[in-house]
C-alpha cells in the first residue's frame, strides 16, 4: 500500500514539475515575442487603397487576400529580419533594391514591386480607359497606339519563363521600354523608372485563371487606375 502511495505521489510531482517547466517556456516565449513586438519594424505592410473584393471579377477577393495579406506580408517580414545589423538597416527601399543581392534583394525587390502593383489598380470601370497626358503621347509615339502597346506588353508577360514580372519603364529621357524581369526584378536596377508592372508569378493568378496566364494578362487592363499610373511617367 505504501509503495502504491509513493508511486502516485511521485507521478503527481513529476507532472507538476513538467507543467511548471512548460509554463515557464510559454512565459519566456511570450516575453521574447513582447520584446520583438515592441521593436519598431522598419518596413510595414502597405494598406490597400480599395476593399479586397473591389477588383472582382478580374482578381478575386481570395487572391487579393492571399497575395497581399500572406505573400506580400512575408516579403515585409523577411526583409525586416534580413537587414537587421547590415548596412541596409537604415537604407530606403530603392537603395536596397539597387545595391543588394541574394535574399535581401529578393525580398526588397518584391516589396517594391508589389507596392507599385497593388497601387496600380481600382474597381473595374473606375480607372479610365487608358493612359492620359504625357504617358499617352509617349505610348502612341513609340508603339503606334495603346492597343499595339498592350499587345506587346501582354506578349512579353506571357513570355516570362517561370516567375517574374513584365514592366513598362522609362529612361532619363522619357523613352519607354517593356522590361521582362525574373523573380523579384525591378527596372530600377537598370537605371530605369517603373511605370506599370504585371506580376506573372502563379500566386497572382492561379486561383482565378489556373494555367491561363495570357487570359489573366488580357483581363487585368480592366482594373488599371490610369490617373495614378500616368502620373508616374
Ligand atoms: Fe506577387
Amino acid at each position: 500500500m505504501l509503495n502504491i502511495m509513493t508511486t502516485i505521489i511521485s507521478c503527481f510531482l513529476v507532472t507538476l514539475l513538467s507543467f511548471s517547466t512548460n509554463l515557464n517556456a510559454v512565459n519566456n516565449s511570450n516575453n521574447n515575442n513582447d520584446n520583438k513586438n515592441t521593436k519598431a519594424m522598419k518596413f510595414e505592410l502597405m494598406q490597400l487603397p480599395y476593399a479586397t473584393n473591389a477588383l472582382e471579377p478580374v482578381i478575386s477577393q481570395q487572391t487579393v487576400e492571399l497575395h497581399h495579406g500572406k505573400h506580400l506580408n512575408t516579403y515585409v517580414t523577411n526583409l525586416n529580419k534580413l537587414i537587421e545589423g547590415t548596412k541596409f538597416e537604415n537604407a530606403d527601399l530603392i537603395t536596397i533594391v539597387k545595391e543588394s543581392d541574394g535574399g535581401i534583394f529578393n525580398n526588397a525587390g518584391q516589396l517594391l514591386n508589389h507596392e507599385l502593383y497593388f497601387n496600380s489598380f481600382t474597381t473595374p470601370g473606375q480607372g479610365g480607359n487608358g493612359p492620359t497626358g504625357a504617358l499617352a503621347e509617349a505610348i502612341n509615339s513609340q508603339y503606334g497606339s495603346f492597343e499595339n502597346f498592350k499587345k506587346e506588353f501582354n506578349d512579353a508577360g506571357a513570355a516570362v519563363f517561370g516567375s517574374g514580372w513584365v514592366w513598362l519603364a522609362k529612361d532619363a529621357n522619357g523613352k519607354l521600354s517593356i522590361e521582362k524581369e525574373p523573380n523579384g526584378g525591378n527596372p530600377v536596377t537598370k537605371g530605369l523608372t517603373p511605370i506599370l508592372g504585371f506580376d506573372v508569378w502563379e500566386h497572382a493568378y492561379y486561383l482565378d485563371y489556373q494555367n491561363r496566364r495570357a487570359d489573366h494578362l488580357t483581363e487585368i487592363w480592366k482594373i488599371i487606375n490610369w490617373p495614378v499610373v500616368s502620373e508616374r511617367y
